[in-house]
């Protein structure tokens, strides 16, 4: 009797080429010879980096997906003026799977953390010098969501890709050619009609959040608890402050002016049932940028764990360089926007509402 040509479980999941893949090569003369594993533990090692390497994948699927309905990329070679209300929250969605996945993959650093250092140390010196630094994945991911080349910590003046195969290479040079997140979300946050619902929003909001100042200042100012020293630098911080929103909605280039200026706006008008899902997408974003920044955090309590602060694998400073890549933001300083909320009972109410169907104040 012949076997019918249907999907199996093991068939349709490719599980022969995944699970016959956690045997090391030998890197010897015979292309595709695998050698055992030098200590038990060595599995473990495979198998948490395979796992994180599909939470890439799948990341950069939805990620691209993501960046495709924002930046109205084409879809069947048309590309449209507006992103459809209704694509909004499938953005969110998108996104919002992401943040869960990097959440989950987060955790998995306590499963490498059963191993101890010593199990490791049976197995390091024949690993290096591969290291996560050359996880191609993981530079597409920060390429795509929109991390900007220049803020990278360079490696002895030199750049990560000089650690990659000309394959690999290939790879981030083709992302590096392609509209990133972040590209998308400036294109969409610029397009946000202010100036027909609020034409004089950026001076208003300007003079709101003045106002809030003013009265946490006098809060302060009458603390008894608080000395003349501290008092003095409260004062410096509030004119920080006054400072910083002004940078914030009238410094820039346009461009940048009116994404800062859609992000202030969106984010502070949110109840409105239009911005509802304007809002909860950015919501999400100031999530990823979190989230993302919580992976390089955590990654580097567990190496601190592992291997203290040795040179890495991959001939880094190891910890130390992984401390400072923990100071990254791929959406630069758009999320201040967080910086500058103020009390809904101070906020100023549009001039137009009935242009965007609000029902401000109601
Ligand atoms: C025993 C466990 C691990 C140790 C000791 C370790 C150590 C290190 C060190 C020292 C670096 C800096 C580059 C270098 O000099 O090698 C690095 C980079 C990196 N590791 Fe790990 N790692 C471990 C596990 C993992 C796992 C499970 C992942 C998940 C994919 C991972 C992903 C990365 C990534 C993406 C980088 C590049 C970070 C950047 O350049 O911003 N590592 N790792």
């Amino acid at each position: 009797m012949t076997t019918p040509n249907v999907p199996t479980y093991g068939s349709y999941l490719q599980l022969g080429r995944v699970l016959d893949a956690q045997r090391p090569p030998t890197y010897g003369r015979t292309p595709g010879d695998t050698r055992d594993l030098l200590h038990h533990d060595e599995m473990t090692f495979i198998v948490v980096h395979q796992v994180f390497e599909l939470w890439f994948k799948l990341m950069l699927h939805e990620l691209g997906r993501a960046r495709d309905l924002l930046g109205r990329a084409p879809s069947g070679g048309v590309r449209s003026e507006t992103v459809a209300e209704r694509d909004v929250p499938d953005v969110v969605a998108t996104v919002g799977r992401v943040n869960e996945i990097l959440r989950v993959a987060v955790d998995h650093f306590r499963v490498i953390e059963t191993m101890h250092p010593l199990s490791f140390l049976a197995f390091r010196d024949a690993i290096t010098p591969a290291s996560g630094f050359q996880s191609v994945q993981f530079r597409e991911m920060e390429i795509l969501a929109g991390l900007p080349e220049a803020h990278r910590e360079r490696l002895g003046g030199g750049s990560y890709a000089l650690h990659l195969n000309p394959d690999e290479r290939a790879r981030i040079e083709r992302r590096l050619g392609e509209m990133t997140l972040k590209d998308a979300l400036l294109d969409w946050l610029g397009r946000t009609p202010i100036d027909e619902t609020f034409p004089d929003f950026a001076e208003a909001f300007r003079d709101a959040f003045d106002g809030y100042v003013a009265e946490q200042e006098a809060f302060h100012g009458s603390n008894p608890v608080l000395t003349e020293a501290e008092r003095a630098a409260a004062r410096t911080r509030f004119d920080a402050q006054r400072k910083a929103i002004r940078d914030y909605l009238f410094e820039g280039s346009p461009a940048e002016l009116k994404a800062r200026r859609a992000f202030m706006f969106i984010t502070t008008y949110r109840d409105e049932p239009l911005l509802r899902w304007p809002s909860t997408l950015l919501d999400g974003l100031v999530e990823f940028e979190q989230a993302f920044r919580m992976f390089r955090f955590r990654h580097a309590r567990m190496v601190e764990r592992m291997i203290g602060a040795r040179t890495g694998t991959g001939g880094s400073p190891g910890l130390s360089y992984l401390e400072q890549t923990t100071a990254y933001r791929i959406f630069g300083n758009l999320l201040e926007a967080r910086n500058f909320l103020i009390a809904r009972r101070l906020l100023p109410l549009p001039t137009k509402t009935q242009m965007l169907r609000f029902n401000f104040g109601n």
